[in-house]
């Protein structure tokens, strides 16, 4: 479970106006969870809270108390965090260590201090898992992007963390590696796994969203179920600055002006 008791956050040393301002939430166990909001509106901030960038990275005035399975998140060091929560980033570059695919998926495992027989072990099973065999072995430089955003997922689902924490994941990938990314997310969610991802293309995750909270200038405004977000209307949608939830609609917009008429 991840608690959230009157969380207030404002970055740097310097008085700023706060980045995330009186947040009360809690993500059960099993939830999947949608952030969503407009641009500085403080989904990425608030995915930081759940993994422990802060306090622990960035730096700043933290009011209220994050918990994680009733741990406090700020009391915890980074690599105990990675075994309870994995984080997958908008750029998976921003996130390799190791200049070969198989090190990848090791790194974390090895970090973490495990066997070199359960690494060997975890690995086969996240390649099976996560459909990545076709992946190992190779060089990370020669991965399009969505094989190197699986690859960073797997890095990550080879920690076996009870909580996944997703921040723009699609935001590099193509329409078909966009689909990869949903069925994994999916597979997660039938695991029984916590899923917190934050993003502005909504049309792959609104169906597997059970909640869908709605930010604005650093505060929760509104929450929906999956149910209620997805029969949102377009203008609805507008109203509020998120993006259309249907590939046809989006399709349509993409029909160059002169086939239009
Ligand atoms: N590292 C940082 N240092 C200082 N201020 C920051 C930092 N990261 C974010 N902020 C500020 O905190 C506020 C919330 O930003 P945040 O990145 O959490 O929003 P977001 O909803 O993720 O936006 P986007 O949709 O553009 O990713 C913004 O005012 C932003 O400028
Ligand atoms: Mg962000």
């Amino acid at each position: 479970m991840i608690e959230f008791k009157q969380v207030s956050f404002s970055y740097g040393s310097e008085k700023t106006d706060n980045s995330l301002y009186n947040i009360n939430l809690t993500v059960k166990d099993g939830e999947f969870i949608l952030l969503c909001g407009g641009s500085g509106c403080g989904k990425t901030t608030l995915t930081r809270l759940v993994n422990g960038l802060i306090p622990n990275y960035y730096e700043g005035k933290l009011e209220g108390k994050v918990l994680v399975d009733g741990v406090d998140v700020s009391r915890m060091p980074l690599y105990e965090m990675a075994g309870m929560v994995g984080s997958v980033f908008q750029n998976p570059r921003s996130q390799f260590f190791n200049v070969d695919t198989t090190g990848e998926l090791a790194f974390g495992c090895e970090n973490m201090g495990l066997p070199v027989k359960e690494i060997h072990a975890r690995i086969k099973r996240t390649a099976k898992d996560l459909y990545l065999k076709h992946l190992l072995d190779r060089s990370i430089f020669a991965l399009s992007g969505g094989e190197k955003q699986k690859i960073a997922c797997g890095s990550v689902a080879a920690l076996e963390p009870r909580i996944y924490v997703l921040d723009e994941p699609s935001s590099n990938l193509d329409v078909c590696a966009v689909e990869e990314l949903r069925n994994l997310l999916a597979h997660w969610k039938s695991q029984g796994k916590t899923v917190v991802i934050a993003e502005h293309r909504l049309y792959y995750l609104h169906e597997l969203a059970d909640r869908v909270i709605y930010m604005k200038d650093g505060q929760i405004e509104r929450e929906y179920s999956g149910k209620e977000f997805s029969a949102m209307g377009r203008m609805e949608l507008e109203s509020l600055g998120l993006r259309i939830l249907s590939m046809e609609h989006l399709k349509d917009s993409f029909v160059p002006e002169k086939k239009k008429q």
